[in-house]
């Protein structure tokens, strides 16, 4: 490692001491989640070596099959934020009631969320999966914390982030000032600073979406896409490129690597379900940084990070990235109202 390279323990200190940005119990706290995402990335590299693929024989609160890495991945984040003594409790994919922290640990002021492994259905054929974290603050003067603590709006929250694990281990983070990666250098064992102060660029030729549930889309929907199909010879004026991956942190990381814009929107097939994707633990955390890296993530004519909570394990609509597209589709469903 050269002299120049800032590690994340550094890089977190300096955000405590020198700009005042978090709270040393915070910078405490993101050290834990990093600590178990390369854990975490360990694993899933071993892979099938390590007797870790397939299905746990389980299923979780939504219903979805486990596989072994979502349960591994939940016990190690479960296991490494327990005992520092930061949290008050824990809300995961895999759980259907909170973890609050044991009386025998002491009880700190936050409350963390995640996607343990988000992406896994792309687990077995060995394409990039990832862990996505959310922080809140609990309200003072909370003596039993509950399910209640947990449901604030996005824009509550004090950090958000993901860990990849692909060709790279990257973590991108979020403490509310900008959007920071570091990507884990596996011969030091460490997490070093590789971006900082991530931009997503206004324009993109490039959209995210499952095409295979066109027909089940609202029309507002429908209608971007029919539009960004037409290339340059329809209202666009230019021709679009198509990716998805399947995994939302790849995708939605593709998205501020390189702008674009990444749907998963409400579809008629279960009209009382707002979208696919979870409120708290995954469009909250990803809205947060693409809103930092001046993109707009939106459920259709509200934005993410302004919605109620009512549960813990509550759907949203979603559509981020790449702001002039994203306004775009906002339009589109203000006009449909
Ligand atoms: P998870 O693996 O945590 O359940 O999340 C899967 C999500 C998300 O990662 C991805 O964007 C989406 O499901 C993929 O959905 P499709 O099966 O419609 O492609
Ligand atoms: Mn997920
Ligand atoms: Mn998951």
């Amino acid at each position: 490692m050269s002299d120049t390279t800032i590690s994340l323990s550094r890089w977190l200190i300096e955000q405590e001491r020198t700009h005042g940005h978090i709270p040393g119990s915070l910078r405490l706290l993101i050290e834990q989640v990093a600590r178990a995402c390369k854990r975490i990335s360990h694993a899933v590299n071993k892979g099938a070596s390590a007797g870790i693929m397939g299905s746990a024989g389980s299923e979780n609160i939504q219903g979805e099959v486990q596989k072994k890495l979502d349960v591994i991945a939940n016990d190690v984040l479960l296991e490494a934020n327990e005992w520092g003594g930061h949290l008050a409790a824990m809300a995961s994919e895999e759980l259907e009631r909170i973890h609050v922290i044991p009386h025998r640990y002491p009880r700190g002021e936050y409350l963390l969320m995640f996607d343990p492994l988000d992406g896994s259905s792309n687990i077995e054929v060995n394409v990039t999966i990832g862990t996505i974290f959310s922080v809140l603050h609990l309200a003072d003067g909370v003596s039993e914390v509950g399910p209640e603590h947990f449901l604030q709006p996005g824009r509550q929250q004090v950090a958000a982030g993901y860990c990849t694990y692909g060709p790279q281990t990257t973590l991108v983070l979020t403490l509310g000032h900008g959007v920071t990666v570091f990507t884990l250098d596996s011969s030091q064992g460490s997490f070093v600073l590789t971006q900082e102060g991530l931009r997503i660029p206004e324009s993109t030729r490039e959209f995210s979406i499952n095409m295979s549930n066109l027909r089940h889309w609202a029309p507002p929907v429908q209608r971007y896409i029919d539009e960004c199909l037409q290339g340059k010879d329809g209202p666009r004026g230019k021709d679009f490129n198509m990716r998805w991956v399947g995994s939302m942190v790849a995708d939605v990381h593709r998205v501020l690597a390189r702008g674009g814009v990444f749907l998963y929107p409400w579809d008629r097939r279960e009209p009382d379900r707002a979208g696919k994707l979870r409120l708290l633990y995954e469009a909250n955390p990803m809205a947060l940084l693409v809103e930092q890296a001046g993109g707009m993530a939106m459920a259709g004519t509200e934005r993410i990070l302004d919605i109620q909570p009512t549960s813990l394990h509550q759907r949203a609509a979603v559509m981020l990235g790449s702001s002039e597209e994203v306004a775009l589709l906002q339009k589109y469903h203000q006009e449909a109202q």
